[in-house]
């Protein structure tokens, strides 16, 4: 990354001038006047089935291909044989044979049928090589399940996880001991005795006979809330802690898909994993230069599970729907006006499916499923970065049918991928003709855009649609570059940023982060919120960012100016403040961008009483490129340190390129 000795922002000069360093700013925070409720919902979390995020990512699974659905059957796979067979007489009986049953199960129409002759326990197996490996942990058990049919029992298998060398880290032997037509499920457990980043898993058969083998799985049992078949917990964790007011799902380009044959189709989504249909994943094949040919969306995470989690966490739900267009980078495929029907009522069904009476088709259906009380949905984007008047036209009608069946249900609108420009120009105009509910807005840019924009919507009508930052994350090199990096630069940009949303909470209602996860060895797109591996994940500075203003979002925004003018970018500052009316906190958020200390008087107007002992949370780093890592995950993190009150002022010192987050407790 290019080093820049100082940062010229749009005119405001970073590096602080020596001259006033220890000149006292000083900032007034009027409690008196309330500017805006902040939304419950104001930062959220925006999650995608990119960079290994579900599969391979928070959907626990360590099987890949466990269904033999990718476009190639056996990938993830490999034949293990001890004695070298004959080419040709193995290629007339293949040990392993792919069977498709499409006429009878087009969901799930792949299965294995494993022929052994007398064989003895590593004469012949199967390995699975799992996602970029298996993080195995040691003394955890491990849930080891498959689907079989055989006419005749016979055949004893022996489940083994190893490591590179071989060597056995845990396994169970199973004796499938049904026959007959019809199949069955067998399920063991085993304790691994070793932790290892990369291990495999090896399926050993011994004895005579035949037997198909389908939906062929592994599962750690340290799921989040210990769900079998659940997510990955640190991973979950990392995100209940950011206390989201909503989570967005399932994406995200992946809802449009690279054509309309591969969108998203959340029905296909719900219900037992074997008969949800796989599809490739967008990302696959999006870019030459980070190829993931094994990257296929399996839905064992689905909608049922995504419901699931934002209550867990405490989010509100926000799916987004396919609006009948394919990616407009890709096919900008759309489907025919007259032939939308089947996407709308996608979306009606949706609604039935979260809040519905279990006397309603769908709501019976959740019910069914587990969960018989409402999710409590309340909101849907139609679209996800749709653009043009193609986008305007198929919104129109899901817009009337849904308004008309449910008329306070609030739908988000795409306004484009970027945040300015004749495309944005014209959904904006167009979309508040319309009277939208909520304008999803994108902006993948440079540190500079960021402070530059922190007064982006001080201007935006009061009275119109409410705005949902939907998608961004400030870009060190620039958008799609695999030299991004989430450093202390991008994550301080972010946070001079959005203290310009929190001032304006008034018409920013949501905002979100993107992407939220990366896996270190699966990653098609960068920067991103949480980086992974097969055991560890850790966030970003932009994380603890994102995570700062969530857990002190507050509940009503006050003014704070410096010389009487919003604080957005003079000496370097930005600062927004919020009065928590449930803890009777007082919340300012403040980034010093410059490199220099600066010297700050809070000055509180309007309160009766502070505690004589306020707390200020400070993330901070003199290298603007620093960045986290495996190695160093909590680098760049969040340390208290006590700040004095005295009476109605406060003196405090903003370190340099640092975000405060200073709570004064407020006394009745
Ligand atoms: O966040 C990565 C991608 O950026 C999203 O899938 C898409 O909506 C945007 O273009």
């Amino acid at each position: 990354m290019k080093r820049l000795p100082v940062l010229l922002l749009n005119g405001f000069l970073l590096v602080f001038s020596f001259m006033n360093a220890q000149e006292r700013k000083v900032l007034i925070v009027n409690t008196k006047e309330r500017i805006a409720a902040v939304q419950p919902t104001m930062w959220g979390i925006f999650f995608e089935d990119i960079n290994l995020g579900a599969d391979g990512g928070i959907y626990a699974e360590m099987v890949k291909n466990r269904s033999f659905e990718f476009a190639k059957p056996m990938m993830g796979w490999a034949i293990l044989q001890s004695k070298k067979a004959d080419p040709q007489l193995a290629a007339m009986n293949p040990p392993v044979l792919v069977v498709n049953r499409r006429e009878n199960n087009t969901a799930n129409p792949r299965y294995i049928r494993v022929t052994v002759s007398n064989t003895s326990k590593g004469d012949l197996g199967l390995t699975n090589e799992g996602f970029r490996g298996m993080g195995i942990k040691k003394g955890l058990r491990y849930d080891f399940s498959f689907l079989y049919h055989q006419e005749t029992a016979g055949i004893k298998m022996y489940a083994e996880l190893t490591d590179s060398n071989n060597t056995v880290l845990g396994g169970t032997v199973v004796v499938p001991n049904e026959s007959g037509k019809d199949w069955h499920k067998m399920s063991a457990g085993f304790t691994a005795n070793a932790t290892v980043m990369k291990a495999k898993l090896n399926i050993w058969f011994e004895g005579n006979g035949v037997i198909d083998l389908d939906m062929i799985s592994l599962f750690p049992s340290d799921t989040w809330k210990n769900r079998p078949g659940g997510m990955r917990a640190d991973m979950i964790q990392k995100l209940a802690d950011m206390k989201p007011g909503f989570i967005r799902f399932p994406g995200g380009c992946i809802v449009e898909g690279f054509n309309l044959e591969n969108r998203y189709q959340w029905k296909k989504t719900i219900g037992p994993i074997e008969e949800r249909q796989l599809i490739m994943n967008r990302w696959n094949a999006e870019f030459a230069h980070r190829p993931a040919p094994d990257y296929f969306q399996t839905f064992g995470l689905g909608f049922f599970e995504y419901f699931q989690l934002a209550e867990d966490i405490g989010a509100s739900p926000l799916p987004i729907l396919n609006c009948g267009m394919a990616c407009q980078f890709n096919s900008a495929e759309v489907a025919a006006l007259n032939e939308l029907d089947p996407y709308v009522q996608d979306a009606l069904d949706l609604i039935e499916f979260a809040n519905g009476d279990i006397a309603t088709k769908w709501g019976k259906i959740r019910a069914d499923l587990g969960h018989p009380s409402p999710f409590n949905l309340k909101m849907m984007g139609i679209g996800n970065e749709n653009w043009g008047p193609q986008y305007v036209e198929r919104l129109k009608i899901f817009t009337k049918a849904i308004k008309s069946k449910y008329p306070d249900f609030r739908l988000v609108n795409s306004s484009g991928f970027a945040p300015d420009g004749t495309l944005f120009n014209y959904l904006d105009d167009t979309l508040r003709a319309m009277h939208a509910d909520l304008i999803d807005e994108h902006y993948y840019q440079k540190p500079e855009w960021f402070f530059a924009n922190a007064r982006r919507y001080d201007n935006y009508p009061r009275n119109g649609p409410k705005i949902f930052a939907g998608e961004y994350a400030a870009q060190s090199d620039h958008t799609v570059s695999v030299n991004n990096k989430n450093c202390w630069l991008t994550a301080l940009s972010e946070a001079a940023f959005m203290t310009g949303l929190e001032r304006n909470a008034a018409v920013v209602n949501m905002a979100s982060y993107a992407p939220l996860f990366a896996h270190a060895d699966g990653w098609q797109w960068t920067p991103d919120l949480i980086w992974v591996n097969n055991l560890q994940s850790y966030g970003t500075p932009d994380y603890y960012v994102q995570k700062l203003f969530s857990v002190n979002k507050g509940t009503t925004v006050v003014p704070v100016t410096l010389n009487n003018a919003v604080v957005a970018g003079q000496d370097s500052l930005f600062a927004s403040s919020v009065i928590d009316s449930v803890a009777h906190e007082i919340i300012i958020k403040l980034v010093n961008a410059s490199g220099k200390e600066q010297a700050t008087l809070i000055q509180l107007k309007g309160v009766k009483k502070t505690s004589n002992a306020g707390v200020a949370t400070v993330l901070r780093s003199n290298d603007l490129y620093s960045v986290n890592s495996f190695d160093e995950p909590e680098k760049i993190s969040p340390r208290d340190v006590p700040v004095p009150v005295k009476g109605k002022e406060v003196n405090f010192g903003a370190a340099p390129y640092s975000l405060s987050i200073i709570k004064i407790k407020l006394l009745r």
